[in-house]
């Protein structure tokens, strides 16, 4: 494990995600948002880990703007803006939530925030995922409303978004453990509806699934983001990109990621950090 390049990628994540948070204001479109945050990613010496989420109201996670897709913040929007950089694979993954323009969410926003703040305080070296699923649901139901059940916090490698170990966000009975040495997202879901989110329609973000006789357009898709997820909107480097990737669906060897949402009257926030265990201690990269 490189701590090194985690410490980093997470403090270049926290910076990128304080940026983010300051441009988001009604009327503003995702679009530029996704763009200008993705931008100081770069500039900072990192790469985006996968596209900047925005992701809006009922929506939990897993939409990414296209360029034309005309969506801008209205007042009232609970945003889930969620993000990530790599340093040479090793990631950071970091969300929180904005409210635009009112507080009407305060307490929604809260519930998921403290939910984190909480889990991330009981960490210690080999505890049990079930425990801070347990802490998580406690601290959300606490508050009146429910956690989002079929999300979970995810392990960390190296050019992996999602590996191994996940972390429930309620108590689901798994005797798993977080252990010096691995990497992980914690990131608690809270919501005023039911805590089951469906698929939707595709968010614009896709990843390979095979990596073996690749060629032209699909060998470049690898060259540029590996085994990490990424957007419509990166791949303009090619005329034909929409039907192109359309084209890798359809034969099985790109994913693209269904939105992930609850009912439409509902609202979802969401909190997350990033954590290395060590021998003697987390340390919190993103925070
Ligand atoms: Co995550």
């Amino acid at each position: 494990m490189d701590l090194k390049k985690y410490v980093e990628a997470g403090k270049i994540g926290k910076e990128a995600r304080e940026y983010g948070i300051d441009l988001i204001k009604e009327g503003v479109s995702y679009y530029e948002v996704a763009e200008k945050v993705e931008k100081y990613i770069i500039d900072a010496g990192a790469f985006p880990a996968f596209p900047v989420n925005i992701s809006v109201n009922n929506v939990a996670a897993h939409y990414t703007p296209v360029k034309n897709d005309g969506l801008a913040f209205k007042r009232g929007d609970v945003v889930k803006l969620d993000l990530g950089a790599h340093i040479d694979g090793y990631i950071s993954d970091t969300a929180v939530t904005v409210e635009v323009g009112t507080n009407r969410w305060e307490d929604l926003i809260e519930a998921s925030s403290s939910a984190l703040k909480e889990a991330l305080k009981a960490l210690r070296p080999g505890i049990e995922v079930r425990e801070l699923g347990r802490i998580i649901e406690n601290e959300i139901k606490m508050r009146g409303y429910n956690p989002v059940y079929n999300l979970t916090g995810h392990g960390l490698a190296r050019y992996d978004l999602h590996h191994g170990i996940s972390i429930p966000n309620y108590d689901d009975g798994s005797r798993a453990t977080l252990r010096p040495g691995m990497a992980f997202a914690i990131e608690p879901f809270a919501t005023n509806g039911k805590g089951q989110v469906r698929n939707g329609k595709g968010g614009n973000i896709y990843m390979l699934l095979r990596f073996m006789n690749l060629s032209g357009f699909y060998e470049e898709l690898y060259r540029r983001f590996r085994t990490l997820p990424f957007a419509a909107r990166w791949c303009d480097f090619h005329e034909d990109y929409e039907s192109l990737l359309s084209r890798g669906v359809k034969k099985g060897f790109l994913y693209h990621f269904p939105i992930l949402q609850e009912r439409r009257k509902y609202v979802v926030a969401q909190t997350e950090h990033t954590v290395v265990m060590l021998d003697d201690g987390p340390i919190i990269t993103t925070e």
